[in-house]
């Protein structure tokens, strides 16, 4: 069932709870059939991976391990170059393991490739990346994904563990949020 309407009143869905479902559901499909026979270590990226990650899991019957790292950028100013402090890290160790990080959106790389660095360098046996969305034409460093839920315009997206303020990580649907004025609605 959908959220509260007057919870809602300035978004538009983009994404709807069902597409996302079904789209997660072959996720964890195929990441099954790609790990059958080991024993995958999902991280999630916090706060906007978690949902995408909670729902892919029970899509995977094998015996995976999780763990979470949280991140932020150093502000504006120092956002194009990539530098991003890690403000929680990960409780175990990830050497010699098969290690998918999970993430909610792929935008401008520059978090996901910072990661990607910084883990590799901590000796994984394998490193993917999973990211339920994509807006390609935001890319400022070129990151392979190893799966991808759906590529979306350039739009600023909440729902479904993203966040704007804080607000709208619970919404079941992935919306564009309609500024007040703004003819987006039309
Ligand atoms: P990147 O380093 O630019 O790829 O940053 C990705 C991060 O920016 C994501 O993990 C989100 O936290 C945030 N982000 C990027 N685009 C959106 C959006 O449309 N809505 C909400 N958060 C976003
Ligand atoms: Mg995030």
């Amino acid at each position: 069932m959908s959220t509260s309407v007057a919870f809602r009143t300035n978004l538009e869905v983009l994404l709807s709870e069902e597409a996302i479902q079904k789209r997660v559901r072959e996720m964890g499909e195929q990441i099954t059939r790609e790990f059958v026979g080991r024993s995958p270590h999902l991280i999630a990226i916090l706060k906007g991976g978690c949902v995408f990650l909670s729902d892919l899991i029970r899509h995977i019957p094998l015996p995976l391990s999780l763990d979470f790292l949280a991140v932020s950028s150093y502000g504006a100013s120092t956002k194009s170059s990539g530098v991003v402090r890690i403000t929680k890290d990960l409780d175990h160790s990830i050497e010699g393991r098969d290690v998918i990080l999970v993430e909610d959106i792929l935008d401008t790389g520059l978090t996901l490739s910072f990661l990607q660095e910084n883990l590799l360098n901590r000796r994984p046996a394998s490193l993917r990346i999973a990211a339920l969305l994509n807006k390609p034409s935001r890319r400022i460093k070129e990151v392979h994904a190893n799966y991808i839920g759906f590529n979306i315009p350039d739009r600023f997206v909440v729902g479904y563990g993203l966040d704007v303020g804080e607000k709208y990580r619970n919404l079941a649907d992935i919306c564009v949020v309609i500024e007040p004025g703004s003819n987006d609605g039309s």
